[in-house]
């Protein structure tokens, strides 16, 4: 499947990688802590009951809590939009666009039930800690092992070894792709371990020759789910001298 092609180039005026390394700093920043995500029990059965009531009114009339229907909110088209984001990222989503037309009409409260309820219908169980802006802010959205594939087309980086391949640059020892909507190159990508993929570099622009055998991250769009068929580079930067 190379339907990648098309839509990436819209996002290479947009700012967005820009926007993200501005970022880094704070997102390295909590790294440190060890990591929480949806299987913890991040809401409360309460909270996913009012939920429940305010989602027919609300948010009824565009979507259903499943799978499949009219705008889906859960199953394989969550995944494919929440997959490695946060729950502050879908609380922050909700809260700013829904209800489609008139967003942020709702109580902070009544978005955290709403999203609460989200993440019952997904499957992930509730806990003894209602889900607050607080509480949920790097929470991650991950599925129960732990090894989550992003989707194609997600906006991702990739740290790895730069090396040449036939006509092709390729990134050797690589790290499974992590979104890179907000996190760019930080303090950490120098010295973290490196994992044991290979990922094609597709539509670089610039020239990377000065950069060959160095660790490098690579951020842009993934080819195929995880990346299979590569990656449709947007930046290229050097983190260390020496690679592996
Ligand atoms: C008038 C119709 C409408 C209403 C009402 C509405 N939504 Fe949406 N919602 C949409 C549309 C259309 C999209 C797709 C927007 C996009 O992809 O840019 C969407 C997208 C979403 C998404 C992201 C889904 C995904 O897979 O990317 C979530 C989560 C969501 N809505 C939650 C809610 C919640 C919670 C409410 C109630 C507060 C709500 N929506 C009310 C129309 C609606």
């Amino acid at each position: 499947m190379h339907s990648g092609s098309a839509r990436p180039r819209r996002w290479f005026g947009a700012g967005l990688l820009f926007l993200a390394w501005a970022t880094a700093n704070v997102v390295t920043a909590q790294t440190g802590s060890p990591r929480r995500t949806v299987w913890d029990g991040v809401y409360t059965e309460a909270q996913a009951a009012r939920g429940g009531m305010a989602f027919g009114p609300s948010c009824g009339n565009c979507h259903v809590l499943a799978a499949e229907g009219k705008a889906p909110l859960a199953g394989e088209p969550f995944w494919k939009s929440f997959a490695q984001k946060s729950v502050g990222d879908l609380l922050e989503f909700v809260t700013k666009n829904m209800p489609n037309g008139a967003p942020a009409s709702l109580s902070e409260s009544t978005y955290q039930d709403l999203v609460a309820l989200i993440l019952k219908s997904n499957g992930f169980p509730a806990g003894n800690t209602e889900l607050a802006r607080n509480t949920i802010a790097g929470v991650q959205i991950v599925p129960k092992d732990g090894n989550a594939e992003l989707p194609a087309n997600a906006l991702a980086r990739v740290i790895g070894c730069l090396a040449r391949r036939g006509a092709d640059w390729v990134v050797t020892n690589a790290t499974p792709p992590e979104r890179s909507e907000r996190a760019g190159p930080g303090g950490e990508d120098a010295a973290r371990p490196l994992g044991s993929r290979t990922v094609t570099l597709k539509f670089v622009l610039t020239r990377l020759d000065a950069l060959a055998g160095s660790r490098v991250v690579v951020s842009g769009l993934l080819i195929g789910a995880g990346g299979v068929d590569g990656i449709n580079v947007t930046a290229v930067s050097r983190v260390a001298e020496k690679c592996p």
